[in-house]
């Protein structure tokens, strides 16, 4: 089943962008998470979806197999229709763990058999198509620098993303320091992954003031760490930010993210589009 949904920078009568040569520009970008898949059509010049967002449910167990045929399937409907895309149409796939030159090194939401795999090379195996493959986090992160929150922003910024599992970016002066898993730190004996990210709020029933001290705490770590001068808030939760961000106090300046959950899908189809992580 696709289920479609509309994001904060959607355009539905775009015409397919065109790459000056006439070429279309237009890539597919797709956010893979511990719960569902989110992919949508991107002009990867503007910054933004091209129609619906759409969104399937993650496979369980979440193999590669399992998502490379789910995907697949979901992928082929976008090249239906007057407008569709051509079928080899590049994609840009945010994977929810450590990306290292392809190579999934961590997958905390995904099945273990994730672990060690090319991911790159399956999934353009797979797809039949050229496949940038990259951390989501990384990939939001891009994203809201290049067209969202922190463009044109210097010094140290850290995205951070509340989901399902939470997910880091960390620029310097616009630069990205890859696969930085902030979401990972030891608080008070624990792995915040679970404790601050926006599922363990519902899954413990948690009141917004609990959940914003939670987050509070979190982040004063992180301001410990690493002295961002901007923290951008991303995740689906962004989305219902006046519930905690008025409360929050950091030295940071602090915001929600612009493209809101479409920002990872906007991230990965720019970095196709761009050909930086690319497998062929
Ligand atoms: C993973 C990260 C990912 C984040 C958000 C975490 O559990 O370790 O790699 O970015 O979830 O999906």
């Amino acid at each position: 089943m696709t289920l479609t949904s509309s994001s904060s920078r959607t355009t539905s009568a775009l015409p397919p962008a065109d790459d000056g040569a006439g070429g279309d520009v237009r890539r597919i970008g797709v956010d893979i998470g511990g719960t569902a898949i989110k992919y949508a059509v991107v002009d990867p010049v503007n910054g933004v979806t091209v129609g619906s967002l759409r969104r399937i449910l993650t496979p369980n167990p979440a193999t590669p197999d399992a998502v490379v045929a789910a995907l697949g399937a979901a992928l082929a409907e976008l090249s239906t229709g007057p407008d569709g895309l051509d079928p080899r149409s590049p994609v840009g796939v945010g994977v929810p763990g450590i990306i290292d030159r392809g190579i999934t090194r961590s997958a905390a939401h995904l099945d273990d058999s994730w672990l060690g795999m090319h991911a790159g090379r399956l999934l353009s195996t797979g797809l039949g198509r050229d496949v940038a493959v990259l951390n989501d986090a990384d990939a939001a992160g891009l994203a809201e620098a290049r067209f969202g929150a922190a463009r044109g922003v210097g010094g140290t910024v850290l995205m951070i993303t509340l989901g399902t599992g939470i997910g880091s970016a960390l620029f310097h002066d616009g630069e990205l320091l890859p696969n930085t898993e902030l979401g990972h730190v030891d608080l008070d004996g624990r792995d915040v992954d679970g404790w601050a990210g926006a599922s363990a709020r519902v899954a413990e029933g948690l009141d917004w003031p609990t959940y914003t001290d939670r987050l509070q705490r979190y982040l004063d770590h992180l301001e410990l760490l690493v002295s961002p001068d901007l923290i951008v808030l991303g995740g689906g939760i962004s989305e219902r930010h006046q519930h905690f961000l008025p409360h929050l106090e950091l030295r940071a300046r602090i915001v929600p993210a612009q493209l809101r959950n479409a920002a990872g899908i906007i991230g990965t189809a720019r970095q196709a589009y761009l050909g930086r992580y690319v497998m062929h």
